[in-house]
């Protein structure tokens, strides 16, 4: 008969008991001595408590008090924020229609044509004219529109010829070139001080499309006999004051 306990004969111990206490040492020692990494530490109670502290106070003064996080608190007395109906509270201040033109028309300057015409509009002298106090930019404002849209093959106003200025028309809004003519006429020291309306831009845009060469660049023998006038529209006071984002004339308050 084999005794259970003692699976190998020839052994003298016990391999079953042995086997046992061997596993039960290990899971003591195991319990004893259990390694944490750094920071993986149990938190003291007491630590627990003193940051429970300052979390408490702020929950109590968020519900109960009701102060600390409150506009009431803040806000000075008597304030109350009035949010009209008819969208009042987004106008920004009005500005004359003059600065509003130029500072919309400056920024299609940057896109278009500063790459050639530098961002001072002072040109490089070589390749690129300047747009600084020259007559054709100040002067009739159509000549300067049927330069912009259909681009000029010299000379130029000072006579000297530079290279061909392509077009500047394409995609171009009438609203746009309204703008940006404005711009150059009153930035890099020009002051014409007169707005081209968004009118005068459509006038120009259907003179443009009725040259006898259209998709040409002018020249300045076609500016001197057909383009030597200011574009048809009513001029606008500069100087009339307009919600800058609408355009609509500021009421009088
Ligand atoms: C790709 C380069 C280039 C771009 C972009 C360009 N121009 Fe020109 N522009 C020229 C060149 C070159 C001339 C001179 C053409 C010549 O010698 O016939 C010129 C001439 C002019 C003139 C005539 C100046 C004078 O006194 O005779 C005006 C006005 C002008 N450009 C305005 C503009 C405006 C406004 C824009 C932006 C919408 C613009 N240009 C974009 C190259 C450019």
């Amino acid at each position: 008969m084999i005794d259970p306990s003692k699976p190998d004969l020839e052994e003298s111990v016990n391999v079953t008991e042995t086997h046992d206490r061997v596993v039960r040492g290990a899971a003591a020692a195991a319990r004893e001595k259990k390694l944490k990494e750094n920071g993986a530490e149990p938190v003291s109670l007491g630590v627990m408590l003193l940051c429970a502290v300052p979390l408490l106070s702020a929950g109590w003064a968020l519900g109960n008090a009701g102060s600390l996080f409150s506009y009431k608190a803040t806000l000075k007395d008597g304030y109350v924020r009035v949010i009209p109906s008819d969208g009042e509270a987004t106008k920004l201040p009005a500005k004359s229609i003059l600065e509003v033109y130029v500072s919309r028309g400056e920024k299609l300057y940057k896109t278009k044509c500063s790459g050639c015409h530098g961002p001072t509009g002072a040109g490089d002298g070589a390749q690129y004219p300047s747009l600084s106090g020259s007559e054709w930019v100040t002067g009739e404002s159509e000549r300067l529109a049927m330069i912009i849209l259909n681009g000029l093959a010299g000379p130029t106003s000072t006579g000297k010829t530079y290279g061909v200025m392509p077009a500047q028309g394409i995609g171009m809004k009438a609203e746009d070139l309204a703008y940006l003519m404005t711009f150059v006429r009153n930035a890099f020291g020009n002051s014409s001080g007169d707005v081209v309306t968004q009118e005068m831009g459509t006038a120009a845009f259907e003179i443009s499309g009725k040259r006898a060469k259209a998709g040409e660049a002018v020249n300045s023998a076609e500016l001197a006999a057909d383009h030597l006038k200011e574009l048809p529209g009513e001029p606008a006071d500069a100087t009339l004051m307009v919600d800058p984002i609408t355009l609509e004339p500021a009421e009088a308050k």
